[in-house]
């Protein structure tokens, strides 16, 4: 037998059984951000490198060790997108979207980072992201954190996820914090583990974010970024505060809080959760004012955040178990002989007219009726209608009910539909 030939290792195929799941969790996503009045933006997968270097920043896990980079053809070197903030930025530029506008975006899809996967990190994940440009906020970094908290509402988990919050300040603020940080550390430098001892001069404030408790326990006397915030930081942020507050939003301030990605400016923020083990963060994000320019645009605010699909679909399944199964099929319906079986297929299509939110799965492959109602069953269907040569002489079907308490009954074509809508909505 030839060899069969595997995915890539953490990148993974969505099976028909989670499919429905996926597909809920995309449905209200997008009904939410709809609710908000934002616009939808897709970009490619594939960007210029350059584009990750200049935005990520050179010194981050991401663009160091985790980028898909490879040349094209021409010799130009392309990376599949770590993330979506960049690309969103670069199309921005591109088509003058930013000039003097105000713009609310979103965008859903594949991102690719050659990380160790493990539950809830893999290389190819699914993110869906808002950033909003040309506002200044901080009503606006409340907007988009209600939306985020709108979600959690929608999928029932409010009670399972922790917001944290933090303020990095401006460029000249956080540079002041990153020297008494480094004056800090260097006291301390025994008591380093190499990871931190590496970042500290490479890029010092990600030492906050060490998962080392020995490194913890140093940095409990480090000075807090929050004491060094220049005043019209600080003024944003007890704004972002108070309003998070009158909203009803409970959070958390977590002045360690400093994000992977070198981008932010003031607000950055992560959604938080004990139910996924290592991997605990659902959603992230924060102020970026600076990008659009960096990237060559006219200077545009801007503020956003990142969901992981695969984090928030386990989660919901932790919760909640079966409540992403697959909707099954609602009527099946079966047919004996060649007469029967055309008849079915044109009653199939009529009824998807009728009905069209109703799922009607019709048999195919033939058999005999045991057998057929065999798959009927199987499908998870409420009903199924059987037709054979008398049914079609008479224009009616037998309807039998599978799932719910009635007996079988002859229906005639003509009245099926509006039988069919009152059993399924009843069910
Ligand atoms: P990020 O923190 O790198 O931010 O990623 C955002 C979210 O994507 C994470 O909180 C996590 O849920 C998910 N995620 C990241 N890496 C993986 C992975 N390997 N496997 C599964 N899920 C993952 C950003 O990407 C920023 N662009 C967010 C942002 C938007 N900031 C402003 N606007």
């Amino acid at each position: 037998m030839a060899k069969t030939i595997q995915a890539i290792r953490g990148m993974n195929d969505c099976l028909p059984q989670v499919s429905a799941a996926w597909q809920r969790v995309e449905g209200t996503i997008r009904q939410v951000v709809a609710s908000y009045g934002y616009q939808e933006i897709r970009t490619p997968i594939v960007e210029s490198t350059e584009l990750f270097k200049r935005s990520i920043g050179e010194v981050t896990d991401i663009v160091e060790k985790e980028m898909y980079t490879f040349e094209d053809r021409n010799g130009d070197s392309l990376t599949l997108r770590p993330e979506g903030t960049a690309s969103c930025v670069r199309a921005g530029n591109e088509h003058g979207l930013f000039y003097n506008q105000q713009q609310r975006l979103w965008y859903m899809g594949p991102m690719f980072r050659h990380e160790r996967p493990q539950k809830g990190r893999y290389r190819q994940f699914h993110q869906f992201g808002v950033e909003a440009y040309g506002l200044e906020g901080p009503d606006i970094d409340v907007e988009v954190i209600l939306l985020s908290a709108r979600l959690w509402k929608a999928f029932g988990m409010t009670q399972h996820v922790k917001l944290q919050i933090n303020s990095l300040g401006s460029n000249e603020a956080r540079q002041a914090y990153r020297d008494a940080l480094v004056q800090f550390l260097t006291l301390h430098e025994e008591k380093l583990d190499e990871d931190s001892r590496r970042r500290m001069t490479t890029n010092p404030l990600r030492v906050l974010d060490s998962k080392n408790p020995q490194v913890q326990a140093v940095l409990e006397d480090a000075p807090s970024l929050l004491d060094c915030l220049d005043a019209e930081s600080k003024e944003h942020f007890s704004k972002l505060c108070e309003r998070l507050s009158q909203a009803g939003i409970q959070y958390e301030v977590n002045p360690r809080l400093v994000r992977g990605l070198d981008y932010y400016n003031r607000t950055v923020f992560e959604w938080v959760t004990d139910s996924l083990g290592a991997q605990g963060t659902v959603c992230a994000g924060g102020r970026y004012d600076g990008l659009v320019e960096q990237l060559g645009g006219k200077p545009s605010p801007a503020v956003g955040f990142a969901l992981g699909l695969e984090r928030l679909v386990l989660l919901l399944e932790t919760l909640e178990e079966g409540a992403l199964e697959l909707a099954a099929a609602e009527v099946y319906i079966c047919a004996l002989g060649e007469e029967a079986e055309s008849a079915a297929l044109n009653l199939a299509e009529s009824l998807r007219d009728e009905l069209p939110h109703c799922k009607f799965m019709l048999h195919c492959g033939g058999g005999n009726m045991k057998k057929q109602l065999k798959r009927a069953d199987k499908s998870g269907a409420t009903v199924a209608l059987i037709l054979g040569s008398d049914e079609v002489a008479n224009r009616t079907v037998t309807l039998k009910p599978l799932r719910i308490e009635q007996s079988q009954q002859t229906i005639a074509f003509d009245s099926l539909a509006a039988t069919l809508a009152s059993l399924i909505k009843a069910e």
